[in-house]
């Protein structure tokens, strides 16, 4: 079994390489716990490989994205221009027409989003890419009809498992019931948590299908240059 990495060395070893090829994974954690962070590095690690990316974000801008991890020295803009990425704006109330590469769904339309991620597997047909979902809150916030966001999110979840190499939702704990983020948790092949106790950052495999892992707390740093130092 073909194994995708996160790019990021001390967790690739922990999920003995990566992730499993075809897999979906959940990123679960209060907010501020580094959930962005991790995703932000392995969208970049994927493109600098030459793999592509759909990258849906929900909680800011496309441009807002793309400036803020330029502050942290990851040229996002570059893969936009050559087709290697491909971001999925669907931050509310800013449905604009797509331009330079970029392509925009309300969020609140859930309709709308299917059919334009099925756009942007069709035109990486071929090719291997990743996708990040971050975040799906942002979807339970914005759609009254909850069970609906849950089977927009395993339908997804089915539907790219054999297009994607891998994709990854980030949801943020303590803003839906937890009956939403267990059922998600259940129908995905990975779950990881992530917190902060005693001003300390922490990640733990909770679940990873095909491996064989400890489900113990991994202590992590942030730098400042936004480097994951695992403790
Ligand atoms: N590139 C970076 N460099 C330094 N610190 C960062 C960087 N990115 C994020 N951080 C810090 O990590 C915290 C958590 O970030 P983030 O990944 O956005 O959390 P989450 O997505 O879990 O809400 C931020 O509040 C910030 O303090
Ligand atoms: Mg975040």
């Amino acid at each position: 079994m073909e194994r995708v990495p996160l790019g990021i060395k001390k967790i690739d070893a922990l999920l003995k390489g990566g992730v499993p090829e075809g897999s979906c994974i959940l990123l679960s954690g209060e907010p501020g716990t580094g959930k962005s962070l991790i995703m932000q590095k392995l969208v970049y690690n994927h493109l600098k490989k030459g793999n592509s990316v759909i990258y849906v974000t929900t909680d800011r801008t496309s441009e807002r994205l793309v400036e803020e991890v330029k502050d942290y020295g990851m040229d996002y803009f570059k893969y936009v221009k050559n087709g290697q990425l491909k971001i999925l704006d669907t931050y509310v109330g800013f449905v604009r027409k797509s331009e330079k590469g970029f392509s925009y769904a309300d969020i609140r339309d859930l309709t709308e989003i299917s059919i334009k991620i099925e756009k942007l597997r069709r035109e990486l047909e071929g090719r291997k890419f990743v996708e990040v979902y971050d975040v799906i809150s942002e979807l339970f916030i914005w759609n009254k009809d909850k069970d609906l966001v849950l089977r927009f999110i395993s339908s997804v979840c089915s539907s790219g498992s054999n297009k994607s190499i891998a994709l990854f939702f980030v949801i943020n704990e303590g803003i839906e019931d937890d009956r939403y983020i267990n059922s998600i948790k259940s129908v995905v092949d990975g779950v990881l948590l992530f917190g902060v106790s005693e001003d300390k950052r922490w990640f733990k495999i909770s679940k990873m299908a095909k491996t064989s892992v400890s489900t113990k707390k991994h202590y992590f740093n942030i730098t400042e240059d936004g480097k994951i130092r695992i403790l």
